[in-house]
This record gives C-alpha cells, structure tokens and sequence, in this order.
C-alpha cells in the first residue's frame, strides 16, 4: 500500500493521533530498521512526550545486524526501550511484550498504591506508511485476540485488543507522514519503496545505491555484480552491470533503465544481502 499525502490527510492523521494519545500509556513507534531515522517522523516525540516510549526496529531481516545493533544501543542511550522485530516471522515479539510490561512497572506500582489492581497498560502502535504496522499487529496480537468494546451493552468507542491480562492495544495505528523534504531522507525512503513520490528517475536511484555500495558495502559490486574496478563511476558500473546482465536495447546498446531496475529490486528483496541504509556515526557527524 502506498501514500499519497497531501495537507489535509496529514492533518487529519495528527488530530487522530493527538485523540488517541490520550487514552494510552505507551507509544510503541515502528521504524524500518534499514532506515531507523530517515522513517521516523521527528513531530512524534512531541505528540508522545509524557508517554512511555518504545521503538521497535521492524525488518530486521532485511538489515544488516551490526548495524542494528548500533541503532538499538543509539535509542537505548536516548531513553527508549528498544526491541528488534521480523513482523512477518513473528520474532521478537515476545521481547515486546515483556518490555511493554518493563517500561509500565512504575505505573503499575503507582496505581496498586492507590488500589487500582486491574487496570490493563495500554498501547497505541505509530509508524510511516509501509513500515509494517498491520503485519506487526496481527502478530503481536495473534489469531485469538479478544476485541473489548463494541460489544452488546458496551459503550461504542475505542476498539482494544486484549494482549494479554495486562496490556491492551488500540487496534487503528498511527499514521505518521515521513518528513522527506530532505533529499537525503526522500531518497533512502524511496530506496527501500516506503514512498512513491519520485524524488528521482531510476536510474538516478540506482546511480546513488551503487555508490553507497561502493562506500559501505563494496563486496556487493565485487561478488554480484563482478565489478572489477571499484574505482570508476557508478554510472560506468551500471553500464557494466546492464553488459553483464544482457540488459540490451534495440542495436544492441545498453539499457540503463533495465540494469537500475535490476539494481533497485536486487537490493529490495535481498538478493544483494542484508544492507542498513544509515548508521548512527554518520548522525554523529
Ligand atoms: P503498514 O501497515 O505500516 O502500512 O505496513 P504493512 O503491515 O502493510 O507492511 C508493509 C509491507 O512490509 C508488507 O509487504 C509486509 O509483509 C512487509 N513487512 C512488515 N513487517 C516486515 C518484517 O519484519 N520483515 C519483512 N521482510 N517484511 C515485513 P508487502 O510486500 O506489501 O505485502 P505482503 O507481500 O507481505 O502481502
């Protein structure tokens, strides 16, 4: 599913959140791990502060683990719970729960002080589109998840998801619009497909990967692509790589658009390895 956003739904998706944020205790922020700042809308941390905060680095299969590994200590060093999660395989789902129930203790303790013993900690799940919310739900909540409200005699309003005896979670997420009016922003989040906005043509896009490869991950070039000279252009290495590939157009020439395309979907569904597109050095900077 891809977003179009215009001034009125990013209004709209704030006013629901700021709705929402009042009836919860801990904001759980997805981000895409391959990208944990590029996908995180900054405007968050206002809309959630006085809550308890947990981000949870989603797809991270698709990252490579060093270097979510530094994200995770960069949160953590920041105040945040942090958790690592594959929502399709369902791993790391269990860290989250405990650490929702970790990050809630002290207001569990405050409310049995004041003989409140049932009251369950609630959540709300935020994040971009396409960073995994849905699919992160239904695993987190699981196929025999009981809806509260809305039920015969209950008051119609909010529809929660019993987790387990003590969390519950708000079952509409939060929508976030990415903030890409930076260009390095737009083009990482156009490079894993989070946005469909062309920030740049294909080949521009290709252009740019390749040369991160060359910087950060120079094996890709050297083993899939048999790039043999690290030295030349990205744009010379397209042209070998549509060579390579049988790219071709009419009269035998290159085609460029048909090798970017290659490139873009070779590193999209890991076929070029697991490759985190930021590090927290390069924040530091
Ligand atoms: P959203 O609600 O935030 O918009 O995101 P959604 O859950 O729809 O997920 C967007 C895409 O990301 C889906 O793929 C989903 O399967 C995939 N995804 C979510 N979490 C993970 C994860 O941890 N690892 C990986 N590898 N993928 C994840 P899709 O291709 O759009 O759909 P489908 O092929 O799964 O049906």
């Amino acid at each position: 599913m891809h977003f179009q956003w215009y001034p009125g739904h990013m209004t709209k998706a704030k006013r629901m959140m700021q709705e929402n944020i009042k009836l919860i205790d801990i904001m759980v922020e997805l981000v895409d791990a391959r990208i944990p700042l590029s996908s995180k809308n900054p405007d968050i941390d206002e809309l959630a502060r006085n809550k308890y905060r947990l981000i949870i680095l989603n797809k991270v299969d698709m990252a490579d683990p060093a270097v979510t590994a530094k994200w995770e200590k960069y949160y953590q060093d920041k105040g945040f719970y942090v958790a690592k999660v594959n929502s399709r395989k369902g791993s790391g789902i269990k860290e989250v729960k405990a650490l929702i129930e970790e990050a809630c203790k002290e207001k569990k303790e405050r409310d049995r002080k004041r003989g409140i013993l049932n009251r369950p900690i609630r959540a709300m799940i935020a994040g971009i589109p396409n960073v995994g919310k849905s699919t992160f739900i239904n695993s987190f909540a699981g196929k025999a998840c009981a809806k509260t409200g809305n039920k015969p005699g209950v008051t119609k309003g909010k529809q929660w998801i019993k987790i387990n005896k003590n969390v519950e979670l708000l079952d509409t997420p939060g929508i976030l619009w990415p903030k890409f009016e930076d260009q390095i922003v737009g083009l990482r989040l156009a490079l894993i497909g989070s946005i469909k906005e062309e920030i740049l043509n294909t080949t521009e896009m290709a252009i740019e990967l390749l040369a991160f490869f060359k910087a950060q991950y120079p094996q890709v070039l050297t083993e899939r692509y048999q790039v043999d000279n690290l030295e030349v252009e990205p744009m010379v290495m397209l042209e070998q790589i549509a060579t390579l590939r049988g790219c071709l157009m009419k009269g035998n020439q290159v085609d460029l658009n048909k090798a970017a395309l290659l490139v873009l979907e070779d590193f999209r569904s890991l076929k070029s390895g697991r490759i985190s597109l930021e590090t927290p050095e390069e924040k530091e900077e």
